[in-house]
């Protein structure tokens, strides 16, 4: 990435904001140049001297500085940027940019930007849920601004919920997949990858499901599609926005996500980042069982197995298919075990007992284990992770077009 990328970010007020210096010290690594705009709110969590040394830049924080209109006004630099950014983004922030107000700089750069807009949110959960913040949201997103986040867990209001403000590397993934000029390594590839826990019916009010948020699934379509791959994601429920550039396809079950999966064939690559399920009520109940003082039996079938299916699928084989191992113990011995019973070409091998703490997590250990061996990655975000993972997969692929 060039020098000639330039993002403008808009810090909004919370004590999130402290996480953008992170982010602007990330992007300057990467020489991506950041001039910064601090909301008044903003300038009592951080001090625009400390925002200026890390970005190199002036920072705007009025918007009726006379000398600022003079020398930069703000429609020049909402123009100026190939990106707006707002990270944190207040609830307040949102609804004014959701409605069209223009009362302060960082609202008025939303209203007179030109360029595309990603947003991350902070906030207090029950801020977050609340249905007018939901409104705004599906405003924007119909208004085509882009989001990263939240991330849920402990929030600086003492909570734990949906709200935290996603970690600066997810932040950066998605900036930069927005700055690529879609890289062109996986073009004309087409790739499958399936996400998020499957939710199997009891009956009409209770299900069977798991843990999994569906980030690294999601993380993983999207650093495919930045490389210019054709990606189908097919997802249960989660709680994570559509990736950029990715035809999503949403089911609830495994028999569901089997089905989606074989429709969607023939595809070069298959990535099964699902948590499914493994069985399911063997007749859901028509409806609601009630309580009869007695205990209850349940009898669970075996659901497919997706991965083993796709790995067997004849002759519609995916080139290269890519399993994970969701293991609590001998993580890279089960690993192994499981790459050759599932037939798939490399398994992805992660560890997620409880004190591992991966589930729901922004951050990952994984082993990657292939025909030739194990090889450790460092602990890294998910969307460090996927990126990784993207950039192996497009070298194999280039491999195999090569070596007939
Ligand atoms: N998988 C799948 N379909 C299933 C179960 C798992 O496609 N019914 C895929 C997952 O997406 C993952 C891999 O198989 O890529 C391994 O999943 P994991 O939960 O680790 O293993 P299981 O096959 O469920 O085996 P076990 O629970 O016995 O470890």
């Amino acid at each position: 990435m060039t020098d000639t990328k330039r993002i403008l970010l808009i810090i909004s007020g919370g004590i999130a904001a402290y996480k953008s210096l992170t982010l602007i010290r990330r992007l300057r690594e990467r020489n991506i140049a950041v001039r910064c705009v601090l909301s008044v709110a903003a300038a009592k969590f951080v001090t625009p001297l400390t925002v200026g040394a890390l970005s190199g830049d002036k920072v705007y924080t009025d918007l009726f500085s006379l000398t600022d209109e003079q020398e930069m006004g703000h429609i020049r630099l909402s123009r100026e940027a190939d990106l707006v950014v707002v990270a944190p983004a207040s609830a307040d922030l949102l609804a004014k940019a959701a409605n069209g107000l223009a009362d302060d700089l960082a609202s008025t750069i939303l209203l007179a930007t030109d360029k595309p807009v990603l947003i991350a949110p902070s906030m207090n959960t029950e801020m977050w849920e609340h249905p007018a913040t939901q409104r705004n949201l599906a405003i924007l997103a119909g208004d085509g601004v882009h989001r990263v986040g939240p991330d849920e867990g402990d929030l600086a209001c003492g909570e734990i919920g949906a709200g935290r403000v996603a970690e600066p590397d997810s932040i950066l993934a998605t900036i930069e997949a927005m700055l690529a000029n879609t890289s062109s390594d996986l073009a004309s590839v087409r790739a499958l990858v399936t996400s998020g826990p499957t939710q199997e019916p009891i009956d009409p009010v209770r299900y069977i499901g798991n843990r999994s948020s569906g980030k690294q699934g999601y993380a993983i379509a999207q650093a495919l599609a930045a490389l210019g791959a054709e990606v189908t994601l097919i997802t249960g429920p989660t709680k994570e926005p559509d990736p950029l550039r990715a035809r999503v396809i949403r089911i609830q079950t495994a028999e569901e996500m089997l089905a989606a999966c074989l429709k969607a064939l023939p595809v070069d690559v298959a990535v099964c980042a699902a948590a499914v399920s493994d069985w399911r009520a063997s007749v859901p109940a028509n409806q609601k069982i009630k309580r009869s003082g007695k205990s209850q039996h349940l009898e669970l079938i075996e659901n497919p197995d997706i991965l083993g299916r796709l790995s067997a699928a004849q002759p519609n084989r995916p080139t290269l298919v890519v399993g994970f191992a969701a293991e609590t113990e001998s993580v890279i011995e089960n690993a192994t075990k499981k790459r050759l019973t599932k037939g798939c070409d490399w398994i992805i091998a992660n560890d997620v007992s409880q004190k591992s703490g991966v589930f729901g997590s922004t951050h990952n250990k994984v082993h990657v284990i292939d025909e030739i061996g194990v090889e450790d990655w460092p602990v890294a975000s998910k969307a460090v992770i996927a990126e990784r993972l993207a950039a192996r997969i497009a070298s194999k692929i280039a491999c195999r077009s090569i070596v007939p």
